[in-house]
C-alpha cells in the first residue's frame, strides 16, 4: 500500500507543507513530467496494459508549490477568474503536489496544457475502462463538482491504489464521498468491506490520535489529510488470536 494514496486535497484540506514524494518519469519520451514513484510504476504499465504508448501523453504530474501558483496566475490572466477557479486548484490546495495526480492527453501536435483532449473513445477510452485495476481514479468526474469544487476534468486521474478505485468506481463516489464513508467506520466498529475483482479487503478508520492497532492485527495505515488514519487490510487474513 501507498502512504499517502488517499491524501485528500481541495479547498478544505490544504497540504499543510510542501511535499517531498520520491518522484520518477512515468514515460521516459517526457522525462520532466514526474509522479510519485509507485504511481508512476502503475501508470505505466496501466498505458502498457492498453498498447498506449506513443499515443497517450503525459501532461503534468507532480508541481511544486511555486508552479501551481504560476499555472494559476497565468490561467487568471489568459482566461479570468471564473474558469480559472473550475479548472486549476488554489496553491497548496493542489493533489499534483503529492505526485499522486496526472494529465493525460492523446498525442496531437498541439496539447493544451490546462485542459488537455483525453477522449472516451479508443486508447483512451481502454486506459478509463482499465485505470482502476491499476490504482487510478477519474478524480472530478462529471456532475460532482459541487462536492470537489472542480469542474468535470476528463484528463486528471489520480492514483489511491486498486481497492479503493475499484470500489469508488462500482459505487459511484468521488474520494470526498469515499473518505466520509470510511470515515463512518471507526476502527473498532464492524469494517467496511470491499469486494473487488483485485481481492476482498475490509476498511477502517482512526480519527486523530487514536492509538493504532496491535501491529499483529496486520492493518496498513493511510493518512487523509483530514487529520485522521485509513485503516486497510486484506479480507481474507485471520486475526491473531
Ligand atoms: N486541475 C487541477 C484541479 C489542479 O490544478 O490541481
Ligand atoms: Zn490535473
Amino acid at each position: 500500500m501507498n502512504g499517502d494514496a488517499l491524501a485528500l486535497v481541495n479547498p478544505r484540506h490544504p497540504l499543510a507543507e510542501e511535499g517531498r514524494p520520491h518522484l520518477a518519469a512515468p514515460d521516459a519520451r517526457f522525462p520532466r513530467v514526474l509522479m510519485e514513484r509507485r504511481a508512476a510504476a502503475r501508470l505505466r504499465a496501466c498505458i502498457a496494459r492498453v498498447g498506449g504508448q506513443g499515443q497517450i501523453v503525459p501532461v503534468s504530474g507532480f508541481r511544486s508549490r511555486a508552479e501551481q501558483q504560476a499555472i494559476w496566475e497565468s490561467t487568471l490572466a489568459a482566461e479570468g477568474e471564473a474558469f480559472t477557479r473550475r479548472y486549476v486548484a488554489l496553491p497548496g490546495c493542489s493533489e499534483h503536489q503529492t505526485g499522486l495526480a496526472i494529465d493525460l492527453a492523446l498525442a496531437a501536435e498541439h496539447i493544451d496544457f490546462v485542459r488537455p483532449h483525453f477522449p472516451t473513445q479508443g486508447v483512451c477510452g481502454a486506459f478509463r475502462r482499465a485505470a482502476p485495476r491499476f490504482g487510478f481514479i477519474l478524480r472530478y468526474p462529471p456532475h460532482k463538482q459541487a462536492i470537489t469544487s472542480i469542474a468535470h476534468e476528463p484528463w486528471h486521474f489520480r492514483y489511491v491504489g486498486a481497492p479503493h478505485a475499484l470500489f469508488m468506481q462500482e459505487r459511484g463516489l468521488c474520494l470526498e464521498e469515499y473518505l466520509e464513508l470510511v470515515h463512518a467506520h471507526p476502527w473498532g466498529t464492524p469494517p467496511l468491506r470491499l469486494d473487488t475483482p483485485a481481492g476482498a479487503y475490509q476498511v477502517g478508520y482512526l480519527p486523530g490520535d487514536a492509538p493504532a492497532p496491535p501491529p499483529e492485527e496486520g492493518w496498513h495505515m493511510q493518512p487523509d489529510n483530514c487529520g485522521g488514519r485509513v485503516l486497510i487490510r486484506r479480507h481474507e487474513r485471520r486475526r491473531a488470536v
